[in-house]
């Protein structure tokens, strides 16, 4: 049986092939470069000595969808595909909701035709807004605040609506808090197409010197040291949660949201000061205005993806900074041209 991921030539997504392949899964993947390219997944083939399937082509292509359905023995969907930076999404609304709405729908019609009721779509925790309390629990209200917030609680209402019409539908949502790290071979990791708007691509173009210094953007918070806190997450342990969902699926029924964060938060000072150590380079920062949009502290209670999906995150803040500093030392230009 095999996996269809889309979105798979992506940074998370690239990951998550990796490890299916290696727990001798057959993979199919569906990307439409528009933010990747083929190289990561050769990679990975690389990497794992194991074979995947790759179709250039869109989600929001009906026909292809059905022909992949129809000719392929697909047991159930990894939903990476889709358009993800805020700001861009304040700009051109209507992209982000036809190819991550538009585009998650026709998706799970194409499942529905073809009698494919395994899924698991990438959330965020952006659902949850500025929490009252930290750490996040997923009953927490749902709040988003921006365009590309609101396709990803778009896409959450309508996967629980879907498994509430139909039970057949077995549905993980997983909302992910702050993916940070590469895969430890140097191999593969995150591109970021121009500036990067995450804070750890950003603090590792700084220590190749493609970037002169890092804005700390506000340092009047109300956190220890008055930057933002985040629950930053290794991506080898997020690529592994969709996995452990993956697992759950055949018992699980309806739809279920889950957590993925470590559940420890980390400031932006505190940040800057593991990657110093993990790459004894030195990170020159100032202290900017707050980004607009920005809150003071998000961190997840990881307890229940524990409970239900037997998932943890493994990794510490150290092995991600010193696997994030390997993929960029080692591919200054990321996967190249
Ligand atoms: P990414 O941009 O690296 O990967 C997304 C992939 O989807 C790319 O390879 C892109 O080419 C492909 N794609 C985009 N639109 C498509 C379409 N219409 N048809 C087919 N392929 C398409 O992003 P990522 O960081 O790997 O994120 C993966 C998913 O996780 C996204 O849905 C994102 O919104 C979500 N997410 C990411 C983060 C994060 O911080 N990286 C946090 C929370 C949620
Ligand atoms: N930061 C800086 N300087 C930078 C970049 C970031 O100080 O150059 C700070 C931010 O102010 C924030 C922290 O570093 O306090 C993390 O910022 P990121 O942009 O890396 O991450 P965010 O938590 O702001 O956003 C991420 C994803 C969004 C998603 C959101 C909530 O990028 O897509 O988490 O899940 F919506």
């Amino acid at each position: 049986m095999t996996v269809l991921v889309t979105g798979g030539a992506g940074y998370i997504g690239s990951h998550t092939c990796l490890e299916l392949l290696q727990t001798g899964q057959d993979v199919l993947v569906l990307d439409n470069l528009a933010n990747s390219s083929e190289e990561p997944l050769r990679r990975v083939q690389e990497i794992t000595g194991k074979h995947l399937d790759f179709v250039e082509g869109d989600i929001r292509d009906t026909e292809l969808l059905d022909k992949l359905f129809s000719q392929r023995q697909i047991d159930s969907v990894v939903h990476f595909a889709g358009l993800k930076a805020v700001g861009e999404s304040t700009q051109i609304p209507l992209d982000y909701y036809e190819n991550n709405v538009w585009g998650s729908v026709n998706l799970l019609q194409a499942m529905q035709r073809a009698g494919v009721c395994k899924f698991v779509f990438s959330s965020s925790a952006t659902v949850y807004g500025d929490p009252h309390t930290v750490p996040i629990l997923e009953n927490f209200p749902l709040k988003v605040t921006n365009p590309y917030g609101r396709t990803k609680l778009m896409v959450e209402d309508i996967c629980r609506d879907l498994a509430s019409s139909d039970n057949r539908w077995q549905i993980a949502l997983l909302r992910y808090f702050n993916p940070a790290g590469a895969h430890p071979s140097g191999r593969i990791g995150e591109q970021p197409s121009g500036i990067p708007n995450n804070l750890v691509p950003y603090i590792t173009q700084v220590a190749i010197g493609k970037r002169e210094f890092l804005s700390v953007f506000g340092d009047d918070y109300d956190t220890p040291d008055g930057t933002g806190v985040r629950d930053y997450l290794h991506v080898v342990d997020l690529a592994i949660g969709h996995l452990k969902a993956l697992d759950r699926l055949g018992t699980q029924q309806g739809c279920v949201a889950y957590n993925l964060g470590t559940g420890q938060g980390y400031s932006v000072l505190q940040m800057v000061k593991a990657f110093e150590k993990a790459s004894s380079k030195e990170i020159p920062y100032q202290i900017t205005p707050r980004r607009p949009g920005d809150i003071a502290c998000c961190y997840a209670d990881p307890a229940f993806a524990e409970a239900e999906l037997n998932w943890k995150a493994e990794k510490g803040l150290d092995e991600m900074m010193a696997d994030s500093w390997r993929w960029q030392s080692q591919n200054p230009e990321g996967f190249g041209e």
